[in-house]
């Protein structure tokens, strides 16, 4: 019997170290681009594929999450009386998915904080969502994969190409065969040392997985890093069952390292519909006091 993607997991227990001391009391997932969490905008993209449950995974000081994504009357009844409707919708923008939480107790790795939603899944694919990398795309990235599911009913990884010299932060695929944006995978490897990736199709943040991962989840093997890796669990997966990596289409922006981060917060506010041109004048101001800086000396 065919199966429907229902249910997805945002793993945010991680200790965000690359973010300190700002995410010493405050989850990292709550940074925001201009005016909105970088977890918001990963919901959004679940619910617009048409997730109708998410499973948060939340750790230590985590709180500020569960406390962003509830009702707050308070607020809501404030912004009403003012009018101030776009601004409601905005905040009340999570109601329309069913978020429920969960704890990982040790920040294991990304592995085991899947492994942690294990009851939560049961029998179904599902789906998996990072906060580390919005994706800005026509048709929501989550749902470009959700499709490739419904064709083939295995396990999806959304990749894209990244430079030559990124490759030993992702995971990456060693493809084996194409087709159009889809590939049939001979091997997934974490981080490669430099120099031996064996493609440049890094794993990005967005996967469709059969719940037969959950065993090899709880072999808890360590990994990388001294981590439960779960691109270590796709490739015993990929030992008993299909799983294809799909090139998925859209802008995706690294928010979980320091200049990434920087670098989409520039490009959001030089977007902004109403502070964009100010921006790009602030922008221009700053690098020409620069030079005239650089010349003087
Ligand atoms: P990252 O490695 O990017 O997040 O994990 P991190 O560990 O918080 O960041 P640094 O390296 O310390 O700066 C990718 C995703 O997996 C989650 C993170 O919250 C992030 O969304 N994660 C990671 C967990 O949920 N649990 C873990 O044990 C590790």
């Amino acid at each position: 019997m065919e199966k429907r993607i229902t249910k997805a997991i945002i793993p945010a227990a991680g200790l965000g170290t690359r973010f300190l001391p700002a995410t010493k009391a405050m989850p990292k997932e709550m940074l925001p681009i201009l005016t909105k969490p970088t977890i918001q905008y990963i919901v959004e993209e679940a619910v617009e594929s048409g997730i109708e449950d998410i499973l948060i995974v939340t750790g230590k000081g985590k709180r500020a999450i569960e406390d962003h994504f509830d009702n707050n009357f308070e607020l809501e009844d404030n912004l009403l009386r003012k009018e101030k409707y776009e601004l409601l919708e905005e905040v009340r923008a999570s109601s329309r998915v069913e978020i429920h939480y969960i704890r990982q107790k040790e920040a294991k790795g990304l592995g085991h904080a899947i492994w942690c939603a294990r009851k939560f899944i049961g029998n179904e694919p599902f789906a998996v969502l990072l906060g580390d990398d919005i994706v800005q795309a026509e048709k929501p990235c989550l749902k470009q994969l959700i499709e490739q599911y419904n064709r083939t009913q295995a396990s999806i990884i959304g990749v894209q190409q990244v430079a030559e010299e990124d490759t030993e932060r992702y995971g990456i695929i060693d493809p084996s065969e194409k087709n159009d944006r889809s590939y049939r995978v001979r091997n997934f490897v974490e981080k490669p040392k430099k120099g031996t990736a064996p493609s440049n199709l890094a794993i990005l943040g967005r996967y469709i997985l059969t719940p037969e991962i959950f065993p090899f989840l709880g072999q808890h093997n360590i990994g990388k890093g001294g981590e439960i890796q779960l691109t270590d669990a796709i490739q015993q997966l990929n030992s008993i069952q299909k799983v294809f990596a799909y090139e998925f289409e859209g802008k995706r922006y690294d928010v979980g390292e320091m200049l990434g981060f920087i670098r989409t917060t520039m490009e959001f506010a030089l977007n902004h519909e109403e502070y964009g041109r100010e921006v790009e004048n602030i922008m221009e101001e700053l690098l020409l006091t620069r030079s005239s800086l650089v010349l003087k000396t």
